[in-house]
Parts: C-alpha cells; sequence; structure tokens
C-alpha cells in the first residue's frame, strides 16, 4: 500500500514528539535519580556527623577528666570510645566526596595519638612530673587540632547537604519546566496536525459523503476530488467508477426487469387462455351427454308442441261453433238448434273433458323441460365463461353438485355415484376455478371407470378448513404415471382425447388458494383424491367478501 505524504508527516509528527518528549523527560528523571542518591548520601553523611560530633564532645570530657581529676581509671573508657570514633571516622570513606573524605581520613590519626598519650600519662601517673605536663601539652595541642578538624568536617557535611538538597530541588523545577513546555508543545503540535489533517482528509472525506448521498447513479461527473491526500483521491476515483458500474448494472437491470415483467404479463396471459382452453376442452368432451341431456326434454317439448297444436285447433273449432251459436241466438234464433247441435257433435268426437286436463299437463312437461334446460344451459355458462369475479363466497357443495349434473350424462347407467356431503361453512375462493376443480377430477374418474363402478363424492370441515374427497373404483394408476399426473401435458390418453393439462391446473387452482392436494391410487383397485382448503385467504374477510352469483 502506498502512503501519501500528508499520512507519512502526521505519523512522523507524532512520532518524533513522543520520542523528544520521552528523551527530554527520560534524561531529566536520570539526572534527578542520581541527585537524589547524592542527597540521601549526604543525609546519611549528616546523620553520622553528627553521632561523631556527639560522641567526640564525651571523648574530650572523659580526656579533661582524665588529665584534670588524674582519674587513670579512664584510660579504658578513652580507648574504647577513641575505637568508636575511627570507626565513625571511618564510614565517611564510603562517601563519594573527596572534601568529607580527606577530612575524615586525618581524624584516626589524632584520636589515636590522643589514644597513646592518655596511656603514656596513665603509667606515670604523677601529675607534678614532666612527662605527665608534657602529655597534657601534646594532648591540648592535638586535641586542639581535632576539634578544628571535626568543625571543619561539621561544616563541608553541611554544606555538602544543602548543596545536594538545592540541586536535586533544582533538577526537579526543571523537569516541570521540561514536562510542561513539552507537554504543551506536543498539544500545540497535535492541534495543528488536527487542522491539518481536518482540512486536507477530513474535508474531502465530508465532500464524499455528501456526494454519495445525494447520488442516484446517474451523474458521472461526481466522486471525483482533485486537491486531497492520495488515498482519498484514490477512493474517490473508485467509488466514481463503481458508481459508473452500477449505474450501467441498474440500467441493465431495469432493462430486465421490464423484460421479465412484460414475459410474465404474457404468461400470465398464456396461462389464463390454457385454463379457459383446458376449460372447454373439458367441456367438449362432456358435449355428446350434455347434447343427449338438452335433446331429451327438448323433444318432448316438440312432441307435447305438436299435440298441444292439435288440441288447439279442436278448442278453435268448439270457440268459433260457440260464437255462430251466441250470433244466431240473436239475430236468428230459429236457426240456434242446428248450431247446439254441431257443438254438442264437437264436443263428444273431441273429449274436451280429457283435453283440457291433459293440455295443462303437456304445458307443465314443456316448462319443466325447458326449466331442465335452462339448468344445463346456465351450469355450462358457468363453466366456459371467462369469469374474473375472484374471489367471493363459495359453497363447495354446490359447485360439487353442479359439476355432477354436467357430468351425470356421460356416466354410464351402471356407474353409481355416492354422495356425502357434509355441513361445511362457505369459504372465500374463486368459485368458477374450484368448479373447474370438481369438473376435472369427476370427469377422470368418469374415465376411469370405462364403463361401470361407483363414485364416491364426500365434503366435510375441520379446524377453519374445509375437505373433499373424490373416489372411485376404477383402473387406478402405477407408481412411474403417479408421480407425472400434476405435470403439464401428461396424459396415458390418445391422442384428441386429452391435453394432459386437467391435472395441472388442478393442483395450480388450489395451491393459489392456499389448499393441498393429494392423491392415492393403486392399479386396478381405484384412486382417491383429496383436497383441503383454507375457509379463509389472506387479505379477505368473509364478511366483506359477496356471495357467489
Ligand atoms: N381417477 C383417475 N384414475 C386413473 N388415472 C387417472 C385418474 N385421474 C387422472 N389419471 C391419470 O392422469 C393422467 C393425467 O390426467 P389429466 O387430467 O391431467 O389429463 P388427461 O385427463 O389425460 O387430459 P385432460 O387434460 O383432457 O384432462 C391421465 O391421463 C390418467 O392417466
Ligand atoms: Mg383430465
Amino acid at each position: 500500500m502506498r502512503i501519501s505524504l500528508q499520512t507519512l508527516i502526521v505519523i512522523g509528527t507524532c512520532v518524533a514528539g513522543a520520542a523528544l518528549v520521552f528523551g527530554l523527560v527520560s534524561a531529566q528523571y536520570q539526572q534527578i535519580a542520581a541527585l537524589q542518591k547524592q542527597a540521601e548520601l549526604s543525609q546519611l553523611a549528616q546523620r553520622d556527623n553528627r553521632h561523631l560530633q556527639l560522641m567526640s564532645a564525651q571523648w574530650l570530657t572523659t580526656i579533661d577528666l582524665f588529665f584534670g581529676y588524674q582519674q587513670s581509671y579512664l584510660v579504658g573508657g578513652i580507648s574504647t570510645q577513641a575505637e568508636q570514633l575511627v570507626a565513625i571516622s571511618r564510614q565517611f570513606e564510603e562517601l563519594d566526596n573527596p572534601d568529607i573524605s580527606t577530612l575524615a581520613a586525618t581524624l584516626p590519626e589524632s584520636i589515636r595519638a590522643v589514644v597513646a598519650l592518655t596511656g603514656e600519662a596513665a603509667i606515670q601517673a604523677d601529675p607534678d612530673s614532666d612527662a605527665w605536663n608534657e602529655s597534657v601539652t601534646r594532648t591540648d595541642a592535638i586535641t586542639a587540632s581535632l576539634i578544628d578538624q571535626l568543625d571543619q568536617l561539621d561544616s563541608t557535611v553541611a554544606q555538602q547537604l544543602q548543596m545536594d538538597t538545592s540541586l536535586l530541588a533544582g533538577a526537579n523545577r526543571r523537569l516541570q519546566f521540561v514536562l510542561g513546555i513539552s507537554c504543551s508543545l506536543y498539544i500545540l503540535v497535535m492541534l495543528l496536525a488536527w487542522l491539518w489533517l481536518n482540512k486536507s482528509i477530513v474535508r474531502p472525506l465530508e465532500v464524499l459523503s455528501a456526494q454519495t448521498a445525494q447520488n442516484k447513479f446517474s451523474d458521472d461527473s461526481i466522486f471525483l476530488i482533485g486537491k486531497a491526500p492520495r488515498e482519498i483521491v484514490a477512493l474517490s476515483k473508485g467509488l466514481h467508477n463503481f458508481t459508473a458500474r452500477l449505474a450501467k448494472a441498474k440500467n441493465q437491470v431495469e432493462k430486465k426487469k421490464t423484460e421479465l415483467e412484460e414475459n410474465l404479463q404474457e404468461l400470465q396471459d398464456t396461462r389464463l387462455q390454457l385454463i379457459q382452453a383446458e376449460k372447454l376442452s373439458s367441456i367438449g368432451q362432456l358435449a355428446a351427454g350434455i347434447a343427449h341431456e338438452i335433446n331429451n326434454p327438448m323433444s318432448y317439448i316438440k312432441s307435447n308442441l305438436s299435440t298441444l297444436t292439435r288440441y288447439f285447433d279442436a278448442f278453435k273449432r268448439a270457440i268459433a261453433g260457440q260464437e255462430a251459436l251466441f250470433q244466431a241466438a240473436a239475430d236468428a234464433p230459429q236457426t240456434a238448434g242446428t248450431h247446439l247441435q254441431e257443438l254438442r257433435t264437437l264436443h263428444e268426437e273431441e273429449d274436451f273433458e280429457f283435453l283440457i286436463p291433459d293440455s295443462q299437463e303437456i304445458l307443465k312437461d314443456a316448462v319443466d323441460g325447458a326449466v331442465r334446460i335452462q339448468g344445463i344451459v346456465k351450469d355450462l355458462y358457468g363453466f366456459s365463461h371467462v369469469n374474473n369475479n375472484g374471489y367471493t363466497q363459495v359453497n363447495i357443495n354446490d359447485l360439487v353438485q353442479q359439476a355432477l349434473r354436467i357430468v351425470a350424462n356421460q356416466l354410464s347407467p351402471d356407474t353409481k355415484v355416492v354422495t356425502r356431503l357434509g355441513k361445511i361453512p362457505v369459504i372465500i375462493a374463486e368459485g368458477d376455478k374450484l368448479s373447474q376443480v370438481f369438473l376435472n377430477l369427476l370427469v377422470n374418474a368418469s374415465h376411469a371407470l370405462n364403463g361401470g363402478g361407483q363414485i364416491t363424492l364426500a365434503t366435510g370441515a375441520k379446524d377453519r378448513r374445509v375437505w373433499l374427497q373424490v373416489k372411485d373404483n376404477g383402473c387406478g394408476m402405477p407408481e412411474d404415471t403417479l408421480v407425472k399426473i400434476f405435470d403439464p401435458f401428461f396424459t396415458t390418453k390418445d391422442v384428441g382425447e386429452g391435453t394432459g393439462l386437467g391435472l395441472h391446473i388442478v393442483q395450480e387452482i388450489i395451491h393459489s388458494h392456499s389448499g393441498k392436494i393429494d392423491v392415492k391410487s393403486a392399479p386396478g383397485k381405484g384412486t382417491v383424491f383429496s383436497i383441503v382448503l383454507p375457509v379463509e385467504q389472506a387479505g379477505y374477510q368473509a364478511d366483506t367478501v359477496t356471495p357467489m352469483q
């Protein structure tokens, strides 16, 4: 990775500043540590010096007692005290201070000289002798010089302690000064670096961030920052290229989306056409039976109408005879008898006692036949019609019976239909599509029976769901057929007899209602199709949906 000059300067400044502060502080600290040690030694010397001065005073007093009052027994104490003084004065030699150690080094010699003189004087023990006086004189001279040496040592030790203490205080003050200055300088440098970084890095980054927030992946001119650290320029170029690629990809995706939407629309249209074609194909397969069903009532309506035409002729003649009789009674009463006779003959010939109730019977039959034809046409219309009513309140039992009426004519007389329609709630569904489902299943069952057998239709409800079973004891299916029956265009029927779309569309319709379809079959034993449908559909409330027309 290449690092920009700005970043290097910032890193360099931070490291150099930190090293400088560390160096200065550490040097000061080492100096302070050395001075501290020195001051501690001086304090020790001061303590030893006080001890030395105190003991010297006692020792000199003992010597005065010895010489002044000729206490010769004190010579042993003088010697012991002298050894202690020598031991204390030796301690000064350990101090790394030539002035003090030189002064201290002269003490043992004087002390021992005095001890020697007191030793000699104690042996003589005669204060009037010259030797005694000589010892006193020499001892006075040595102790006077010793006192001088001790005074010098005292003042040198005091000076040294004072000097070390003031050096230590000075070094401490310097350390505080160095610390204060270097921290202030460091803060100042950091502040300047931060301001500079803010200007050269943060600001360009803010500009980039604002650009990214506004970018609509279309404007090629943005995301390019000229004056900024190398990394930021690289980032802006990267973003620029990335957004350019995104904009291109977005265009492609949008194109693809439009294409896919068009394709989807086409597929939906084709699907609707297929469903409709399949519907018509089912109706086509049933056409012969339906024609027969319509033909039956039509033929007796026709024969009834021709009988009625004949009856109508007799009624016409009777009415004409009546009119002639009424006319004769008014205009020529002598001819009325003839007309009355003619009317009686007509009554005897035509048997109006029979014709009138028979006409009523014939008319009623004709009306029944017409109603039956109307029913068949209505059922057929329900299936063949492209219905876009959408979801309505639907009674499954009604739809099953309607499908049964349409299929009934194609069932052989040896086929028994058993219906066990339970008490079920209305459901929200696309009624015309469900009719197609039931019709397809019934047509398939009738084909599977191939002559005679039994079709059982059952419905029921459980847990806000309704179920339907279409069962036949026809040919059944082997396993390899069973796994393919819902595939589009799969059929075992001869060309022209089946499209193979029936069960595929059945499955699609059930799934579009969030329902389930299941099949069980065994060759030679029969087949059961089971369907389960929810009473409600997502997005539809039972009470807001109108009943099916
Ligand atoms: N009740 C059944 N008993 C036995 N086989 C059946 C039954 N129902 C369907 N099949 C088998 O499933 C195949 C596919 O049925 P599907 O209804 O999809 O098409 P089809 O009946 O052949 O033609 P169409 O599209 O005209 O309905 C049928 O050809 C048949 O072999
Ligand atoms: Mg079918």
